[in-house]
């Protein structure tokens, strides 16, 4: 029995060990610590910095959308609640700055028009293949879900983007292709996006890479996780059920064992109790039995 369990604990052993090795030997193929940031949507109470949101919206608009599309996005999801909540008439306002292409009219023709709340983002270009040949043969992602598409999320997308280092002597880069310390084998085809000041903030905050860095990329979480602050509220809601459910169960549980908990007695004692009843009502019409 005793080496029967034996074997048991060390089959165990074996196997943990096994699986810390494997994982770790995986990890540590191109394992860059990302930069770690205490953002505010994290948690389970976490939400969103609405004026973050906001100018992120701004850095995407000025800057990444030149080569990124962000197709799952309407214009009017700028003013739902949980979002960057433009009012709908700031919303009116950014979408009648975009035209997109509508149609067909009568006389079978598509054509331009400013877009609406309604619409879907305007994109860069008109297909992958043109996005593809006009970015050197490299595809610059939809953004729509691109936070949640990549292992890391906020913090690998911030990093990414805080990441462009001059290369190693000796790392041979193409034209081109960029040198980032957090991108798969180092190398990247778009050329740092951000730096100081690159855009302009109407509500005083500074413009340093580091602060429009977080601004663009707590807005392409919202993007990926447009309903999180919700699910959060739904979250806390469920826990603060099952707090009360789990008391009410453990009160009942309480209650119902009190009767048999409440004297310990011995065997002998109950068969006594037991003994003394059976005399008590002997002879007796069990129906009477109270
Ligand atoms: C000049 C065009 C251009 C602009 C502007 C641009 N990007 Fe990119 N981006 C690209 C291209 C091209 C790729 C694909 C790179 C590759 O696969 O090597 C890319 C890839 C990415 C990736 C994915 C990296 C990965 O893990 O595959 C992220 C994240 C990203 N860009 C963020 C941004 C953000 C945020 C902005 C705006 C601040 C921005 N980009 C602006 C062209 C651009």
């Amino acid at each position: 029995m005793l080496v029967h369990s034996n074997n048991f604990l060390i089959k165990i052993i074996i196997f943990f060990f096994i699986l810390f090795t494997t994982s770790s030997a995986f990890s540590e193929e191109k394992k860059v610590d990302l930069i770690k940031t205490n953002w505010s949507f994290n948690g389970i109470f976490g939400t969103f910095d609405r004026a973050s949101l906001q100018r992120g919206y701004q850095v995407y608009q000025e800057v990444c959308a030149g080569c990124h599309s962000m197709q799952q996005l309407s214009y009017r999801n700028l003013s739902e609640e949980g979002g960057p909540e433009f009012s709908i008439e700031e919303v009116k306002a950014i979408a009648s700055q975009f035209e997109i292409e509508d149609g067909p009219n009568s006389d079978g023709e598509m054509f331009m028009r400013a877009a609406r709340p309604s619409d879907k983002f305007a994109k860069p270009y008109p297909n992958i293949e043109a996005s593809t040949a006009a970015n050197g043969g490299a595809y610059p992602p939809d953004m729509s879900v691109l936070a949640k598409a990549r292992v890391g999320g906020a913090d690998y997308i911030y990093s990414l983007l805080m990441g462009y280092e001059e290369a190693p002597p000796g790392f041979e880069l193409d034209d081109g292709v960029y040198y980032n310390k957090y991108m798969a084998g180092n190398k990247i085809k778009m050329s740092a996006p951000i730096s100081d000041g690159i855009v302009e903030y109407s509500d005083g905050t500074q413009t340093s890479a580091s602060q429009i860095s977080k601004d663009v990329t707590t807005f392409l979480v919202w993007a990926s996780e447009p309903h999180l602050e919700s699910q959060h509220r739904m979250g806390f809601k469920a826990i603060i059920y099952l707090i009360i459910l789990l008391t009410l169960v453990y009160m009942s549980k309480q209650k119902v064992w009190s009767r048999f908990n409440s004297k310990k007695e011995s065997e002998e004692e109950t068969f006594d109790k037991v003994e003394r009843t059976v005399t008590k009502y002997e002879g007796e019409d069990p129906k009477t039995f109270k």
